[in-house]
């Protein structure tokens, strides 16, 4: 029997994955919800503790396969905390649901440089910091002065830059939920910062797949070398399971051509992982979060 009290935050209970993702595939999950702020965020994290229910917490399901079948417990998105300030004349905070693309135009607009290397990076600004997203440009890590989190025990932590380690495509924090995120950014001009954010969007569409159902680049690059390539040399561009596909741009992206399932990804993942591990002697590493 369900623990039950008086809540904010309002669950859905079955609700289907799939209109959460960008792969638009996943089943559905016992509760899902979309706090709007931390203390909702808290009470739902307090709701899971106290019914001993599994918690995913994720962004706007951007880099997230999720299984085809039931999904246990608790799906909280963070979409709907999407607040973006301006707290001096170079720092921006954001709180960890608003949008990437949202967050670097309005810095675009205010002519404040640091995140143009982002540009086109689909997501959340908490999910971005959470794996410390970029591309061959950069990442978000040399702009994150300060992040704010909640612990599953719905404990408010705050760190300060000091206090922050970041890896290729490794955020700070591991068991916690990122709730808000300082940046400081450079005085620039708008023409110059817009002129690096088209540049980069352009060669972005040239080369990856973004009007496609994806979780942008399935692996991680081993070292410098692009698990794209890899894939690609292999000769499996265009490959098929069912109705997803091995993206004939890019062969990091694995694109649903409309109804795909979570077990055909997988099938693609396992041939990927296979053939270059045959190949090259690499072991690739899943970028995408599966649950
Ligand atoms: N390449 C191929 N075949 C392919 C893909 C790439 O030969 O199918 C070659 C390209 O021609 C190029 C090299 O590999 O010479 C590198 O390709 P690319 O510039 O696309 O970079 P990447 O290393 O494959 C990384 C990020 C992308 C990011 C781009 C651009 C990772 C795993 N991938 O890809 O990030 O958009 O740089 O900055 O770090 C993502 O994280 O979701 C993502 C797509």
């Amino acid at each position: 029997m369900l623990k039950v009290q008086l809540l904010q935050v309002r669950f859905t209970k079955e609700e289907r994955l799939c209109w959460h993702t960008s792969f638009h595939i996943g089943g559905p999950a016992d509760y899902f919800c979309t706090p709007c702020s931390t203390a909702e965020l808290a009470e739902a994290i307090q709701f899971a503790r106290e019914n001993g229910l599994p918690v995913h917490i994720v962004g706007s399901g951007t880099n997230l396969l999720v299984r085809d079948s039931h999904v246990p417990g608790i799906i909280i998105s963070t979409k709907k905390m999407k607040g973006i300030f301006l707290t001096s004349s170079t720092e921006v905070t954001a709180q960890c649901g608003a949008p990437l693309a949202q967050l670097i135009s309005a810095t675009c607009e205010r002519g404040l440089s640091g995140l143009e290397a982002l540009a086109g990076i689909p997501g959340t600004v908490g999910g971005a910091v959470f794996m410390n997203a970029g591309g061959k440009y950069g990442s978000i890590a040399p702009v994150v002065q300060s992040v704010s989190t909640l612990t599953m025990d719905g404990e408010r932590r705050f760190y300060d830059r000091s206090d922050l380690r970041f890896e290729y495509r490794k955020g700070p924090v591991t068991d916690e939920v990122i709730t808000e995120v300082s940046l400081s950014l450079n005085r620039s001009s708008e023409t110059q910062v817009r002129c690096l954010v088209t540049g980069i969007l352009r060669e972005r569409a040239a080369s990856q797949p973004l009007s496609a159902m994806s979780a942008g680049c399935i692996f991680k690059n081993p070292g410098e070398i692009s698990a794209g390539k890899l894939i690609d040399e292999c000769g499996l561009k265009g490959q098929t399971s069912g109705r997803a596909q091995i993206s004939p741009v890019h062969a990091n992206f694995i694109v649903n051509l409309g109804g795909a399932t979570a077990s055909e990804v997988q099938s693609l993942i396992g041939l990927a992982r296979r053939s270059v591990a045959e190949r090259f002697g690499i072991e690739l590493e899943l970028e995408v979060t599966v649950i």
